[in-house]
């Protein structure tokens, strides 16, 4: 079951990710969000000098990684990270923002 319901919202992200204009990702909502939640941990723009150790700048990991990699790992984030409950819309506003500084 939560399985089945982790494959539901990884679709909807990607849905809601590649949609038709009208519910495109918000790139400025995706940066609040990032500086708000994420800056603690990780290096989430390209003037923040330090967060913790060892864990990927957004920078890289947008660099490593697809769209579609960053939505599934947020959708089901690993252990070592805290689980946020994002929505499906801050997905894809985040994955928007974090594309920019890699693009
Ligand atoms: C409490 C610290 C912490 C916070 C807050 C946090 N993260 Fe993370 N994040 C981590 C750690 C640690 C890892 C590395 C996990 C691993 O690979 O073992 C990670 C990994 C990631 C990855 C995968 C990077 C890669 O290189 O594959 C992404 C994407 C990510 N975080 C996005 C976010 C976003 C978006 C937010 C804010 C909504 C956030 N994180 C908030 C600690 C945090």
């Amino acid at each position: 079951m939560r399985k089945f319901s982790f494959a539901c919202l990884f679709g909807l992200a990607l849905a809601t990710a590649f949609s038709a204009p009208g519910s495109a990702a918000d790139v400025a909502q995706g940066e609040k969000i990032a500086k708000r939640w994420c800056a603690a941990c990780h290096v989430v723009a390209q003037d923040q000098k330090q967060a913790s150790v060892d864990v990927p700048t957004f920078a890289d990991a947008a660099r490593r990684e697809s769209d579609q990699q960053l939505s599934a790992f947020l959708v089901d984030p690993h252990p070592k990270m805290p689980d946020l409950h994002l929505s499906r819309s801050e997905i894809a506003d985040l994955v928007a923002y974090m594309r920019t500084l890699n693009p």
